[in-house]
């Protein structure tokens, strides 16, 4: 099982697709281990978009991901970081596939509706930055055995 975290963006968060872009997750079989609304603070999007730092677009991204309020959550699932990254797509919504999240809801390159970490070592980076370990739930669903791998 692999944990990944995963932003609704404030774009995602005005638009109400919030409901939408969650179903798309959930119908794939992932599990919600935590969930909340928030306005990220200026210093804590800094610290995420770190890797970034020095490219030309890391100030305005930082700008919009504090600009409104995000749903954060923890996915989890069997290989979840490229399971989630698919059902993303590529990152800006005119390049990604339809099918995928930014491909169907969106064809901007920054807003590009949602954040998945990139690697198992980022999720486990970002995870932290983002909820107390207290906040990330283990639980059993009635229909996870459906949704296990060989
Ligand atoms: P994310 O980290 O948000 O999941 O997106 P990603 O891995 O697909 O893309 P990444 O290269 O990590 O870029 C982070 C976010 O920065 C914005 N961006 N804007 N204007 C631009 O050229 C540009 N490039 C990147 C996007 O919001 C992208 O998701
Ligand atoms: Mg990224």
């Amino acid at each position: 099982m692999e944990r990944t975290l995963i932003i609704l963006k404030p774009d995602a968060v005005q638009r109400r697709l919030i409901g939408a872009i969650v179903e798309r997750f959930e119908k794939k079989g992932l599990q919600i281990a935590a969930m909340k609304l928030m306005k990220i603070p200026r210093e804590l999007a800094e610290t995420h978009y770190l890797p970034h730092k020095g490219k030309p677009f890391y100030a305005s991204l930082v700008r919009f991901m504090t600009s409104e309020p995000v749903v954060v959550m923890v996915l989890e699932g069997f290989k979840a970081v490229d399971v989630c990254r698919k059902l993303m797509g590529k990152t800006f919504g005119f390049d990604a596939e339809p099918g995928t999240i930014r491909g169907d809801f969106g064809i901007s390159n920054q807003f590009n509706l949602v954040h998945g970490s990139d690697s198992a070592d980022s999720a486990r980076r970002e995870i932290e930055l983002f909820f107390a370990p207290t906040e990330v739930l283990s639980y059993r669903v009635a229909d996870s055995a459906w949704h296990a791998a060989e």
